[in-house]
């Protein structure tokens, strides 16, 4: 299985620059995901590699090999879209021998391949079927399994689990996490589902705008995302930012002034050239007394009771926060709101949005 390389590689449309300028390895035998909002140019990303659309700009490499100008037929690459694609009036048989037919590959070999990667994929009860007779998770299945028993260097997935509910969509996302394992495959899957990206990737490249914005292990993306754009992206509900006018340090320790007056005690010093504090909702717990609000600062805009955890809305002076508390724990009915911050987990960005020195890495000494 293949690596895939992008260096500088960029796409127009007429005149419209959709991507710019991309530089991106993707590992080998590991499943990438490229995650973003709509419109980021994720699909546009995916297809390229798979040949559907040209590069306007730079290089493309599968393995060593550049491809800028191979046909897509002979890229290696199987490509999984969110319909499906499947043919109506043939067989899942005949859907799956399909890309071997084609190639010409002799009929007890076909035979063969087929039962085998039907047998990977549970569908050998079901090879007789017509696509209309199998529910939407066996389709997408026999569509992998299309992808599959071509043997290609890399898998492209689009989006493929976004028309499956909710159930069906953790099952297919753990039986793609299995098979990609299992056949070591290089995987791209494109999705704009966090969650999907954080549960199923080895390596996460989130987009936006037509520009990488940070390329990580999901958990080092969480802990230490590079911008505020991808702070607030990852984590559901988002990261809150909390813009400030100025800051005192001493050793060890950090009186931070948000906009509106209040202050926020640390103890951890805080890049000079910060501007705007970042900390998740599970990282500010209520009783602490890095930031006490007086009781005519705040109200309560409500609250998301979710079974195991609740999420409540505040409004603050400075704009408003999202606190995770266990649940059955209830925000203070009267009297000031004292909330602790996690020193440890606290962000600090620039006024171009990047993100500064955390606590375990920090640079900035003291002024
Ligand atoms: N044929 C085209 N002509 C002009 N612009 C295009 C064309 N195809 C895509 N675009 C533009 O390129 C940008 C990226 O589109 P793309 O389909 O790659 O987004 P995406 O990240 O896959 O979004 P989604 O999550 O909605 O599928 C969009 O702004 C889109 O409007
Ligand atoms: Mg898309």
């Amino acid at each position: 299985m293949s690596q895939v390389t992008l260096s500088n590689a960029v796409k127009r449309y007429g005149a419209v620059e959709v991507l710019h300028g991309i530089d991106l390895e993707i590992a080998a035998n590991k499943l990438t995901v490229l995650l973003g909002p709509s419109g980021c140019g994720k699909s546009t990303l995916l297809r390229m590699i798979a040949g559907l659309e040209d590069i306007s700009d730079g290089d493309l490499r599968i393995g060593d090999r550049l491809v800028n100008d191979v046909d897509p037929s002979r890229r290696g690459c199987a490509m999984v879209f969110q319909n499906y694609a499947l043919y109506p009036h043939q067989t899942v048989f005949k859907n799956m021998a399909f890309p071997l037919k084609m190639k010409g590959t002799p009929k007890s070999e076909i035979e063969l391949k087929v039962r085998e990667t039907a047998k990977v994929l549970e569908l050998e009860p079901l090879l007789d079927r017509l696509p209309r007779d199998l529910s939407g998770g066996q389709r997408q299945r026999v569509a992998m399994g299309r992808a599959m028993i071509r043997n290609p260097e890399v898998f492209l997935f689009d989006e493929p689990l976004s028309n499956l509910d909710a159930e069906l969509r953790v099952k297919m996302r753990l039986e793609i996490a299995r098979l990609q394992k299992e056949l070591g495959a290089t995987m791209i899957f494109v999705t704009h589902d966090q969650v999907e990206a954080m549960t199923l990737a080895d390596q996460v490249v989130i987009m936006n705008g037509g520009h990488v914005q940070q390329v990580g292990a999901p958990l080092d993306i969480y802990n230490h995302p590079a911008n505020r754009f991808v702070a607030g992206f990852i984590g559901s509900p988002s990261m809150n930012f909390l813009p400030f006018e100025s800051v005192r340090n001493a050793e060890n320790a950090a009186v931070v002034r948000l906009e509106g007056g209040l202050e926020i005690a640390l103890d951890r010093v805080v890049p000079d050239t910060a501007r705007t504090l970042g900390v998740r909702p599970e990282h500010v717990s209520v009783g602490g007394r890095n930031l006490t609000i007086p009781e005519d600062q705040f109200t309560t805009l409500g609250a998301e009771h979710l079974g195991d955890r609740a999420y409540h809305y505040v409004r603050l002076p400075f704009g408003d926060i999202t606190i995770l508390q266990a649940e059955g724990q209830a925000l203070p009915q009267t009297g000031a709101l004292s909330l602790g911050l996690n020193a440890d987990r606290v962000h600090f960005f620039d006024a171009d949005g990047l993100a500064l020195g955390q606590a375990s890495d920090q640079t900035t000494g003291t002024t």
